[in-house]
């Protein structure tokens, strides 16, 4: 069996979507580690309860590099053959990104290329678009940038507030990020250019 590195920085919902599936037996995966650099994520809490390998890894004052070498030792250590960022909120550095070649996948609650960066479901309800939604991707070493796997379309309503399409956008998030790991373990798939080709 697989095993998942979870990283997160905070709530954690979407690791606890991934956490209820391998518990359902619905994703077939381990969950060998979840790392925080927050020592305050309610994630990491949650982990420890569900009796998962929780580990903090504080971020703050440290060099991007150093501390990514920390987590990328941490993971190495549990043996993770694929490195889930849920919430995550912080940049990796390049040489992160090249351990784990097509082995990091990332969770944005946008339709990528639109609205990267923080906040985007408040980006896209400003911004006035009808439909905005979810992506999940492999990580590359540009922000929010890599070849698509997953993508779930959610429309806007008239009656909306960021806080309302964000929620809309968490229940597909939550859909796509196992779907997405499910493929990725699996390996029926290609990467054509930017195109994530199934087969
Ligand atoms: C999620 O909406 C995720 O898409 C977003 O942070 C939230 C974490 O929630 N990630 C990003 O914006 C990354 N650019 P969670 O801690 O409940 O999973």
């Amino acid at each position: 069996m697989k095993n998942l590195g979870i990283l997160l920085s905070g709530r954690g919902s979407n690791f606890e979507a991934i956490a209820d599936k391998v518990e359902s037996g619905k994703l077939n995966a381990n969950i060998a580690i979840v790392i925080s650099n927050r020592a305050d994520a309610p994630g990491i809490e949650s982990a420890r309860s569900r009796g998962l390998k929780a580990q903090v890894i504080p971020s703050k004052g440290k060099v991007r590099e150093e501390h990514d070498r920390d987590v990328a030792a941490a993971l190495c250590a549990h043996r993770v053959d694929l490195v889930c960022l849920a919430g995550y909120m912080r940049l990796l550095s390049p040489w992160f990104v090249q351990q784990f070649p097509n082995r990091i996948l990332n969770i944005h609650p946008a339709l990528l290329p639109a609205f990267p960066g923080l906040e985007a479901q408040k980006q896209a309800f400003d911004y006035g678009v009808k439909v905005s939604g979810c992506t999940v991707h492999f990580v590359d070493e540009n922000l929010d940038h890599g070849a698509i796997i997953v993508q779930k379309v959610v429309p806007v309503l008239d009656g909306d507030d960021e806080h309302s399409l964000a929620a809309r956008i968490l229940e597909q998030e939550h859909i796509a990020y196992t779907e997405a790991i499910g493929i990725v373990l699996e390996g029926k798939f290609s990467v054509e250019g930017r195109r994530v080709i199934l087969r």
